[in-house]
């Protein structure tokens, strides 16, 4: 049993939460795409959705698919997001935007009445942070942004290192939004609330990677006996 079939486990059980007729939103990352792999299957057997991707790259993926896609300006309200995340706390707080799809995901997520995450069951963690923090920063004056946000860090009570995230040429990687991303090397985050408030009120800050108060569940899949076995965190109701 690898990741990919871990992953896969979580996707199918999400898909048990799809009913016709839904506005979903569809998270972004290979966790995300086992989801819209089979989604793809359930739409081509007929099953009428419609899709609200988070990314250039899950709009892709679903339109290759055949399913039925929309913008959230059109569709401003949804039913149901699945996505990934690169960490979750038992509080379901999470870490996201390892794919930089971020900004997005947290917009469609707000969107929606209900946010579940899918995930393999090592993405749970006691305190997050272990895994970088992904901030969105507009590039006008990143140099600045990049001080200030190594400045708020320290204030919110954390240390660590801020880089700016980089294509394998060197280059800066550019978000579907035409951003950069710094990613905040913590180790742990004593207090997310408080980062994140304190992250949202540096100028140039477009959005950051901790999503509090907004998943409803998660679902998890880890080895068990050789199968995968689903954990739930919150209510799938
Ligand atoms: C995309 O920006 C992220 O938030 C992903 O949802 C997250 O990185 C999880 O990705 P995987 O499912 O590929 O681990």
């Amino acid at each position: 049993m690898s990741g990919p079939d871990l992953r896969r486990a979580a996707a199918a059980r999400a898909l048990d939460l799809v009913a016709p007729g839904m506005r979903l939103g569809l998270g972004t990352g290979s966790t995300a795409a086992a989801f819209v792999a089979l989604l793809g299957e359930r739409v081509r057997d007929g099953l009428d959705i419609l899709g609200v991707p988070t990314s250039e790259a899950t709009r892709a993926q679903a339109e290759g698919l055949g399913i039925r896609l929309a913008t959230l300006d059109e569709q401003p309200e949804l039913d149901l997001t699945i996505d990934g995340a690169d960490e979750v706390d038992d509080r379901l707080r999470l870490i996201k935007g390892g794919g930089a799809a971020l900004l997005r995901e947290k917009i469609v997520a707000c969107a929606s009445h209900r946010m579940v995450v899918i995930a393999d069951a090592a993405k749970r963690v006691d305190r997050l942070g272990a895994f970088p923090l992904p901030i969105e920063v507009n590039p006008f004056g990143l140099a600045a942004t990049h001080r200030a946000v190594e400045r708020t860090i320290v204030e919110a009570g954390c240390s660590g290192s801020v880089r700016l995230r980089v294509r394998p040429d060197g280059t800066p990687l550019v978000t579907d939004g035409g951003h950069h991303i710094l990613d905040a090397h913590l180790g742990a985050i004593p207090d997310p609330e408080v980062l994140g408030a304190a992250l949202w009120a540096v100028p140039g800050v477009v959005e950051h990677g901790l999503f509090l108060g907004i998943a409803d569940a998660a679902i998890l899949a880890a080895v068990q006996d050789g199968q995968a076995a689903i954990t739930v965190l919150g209510s799938l109701a």
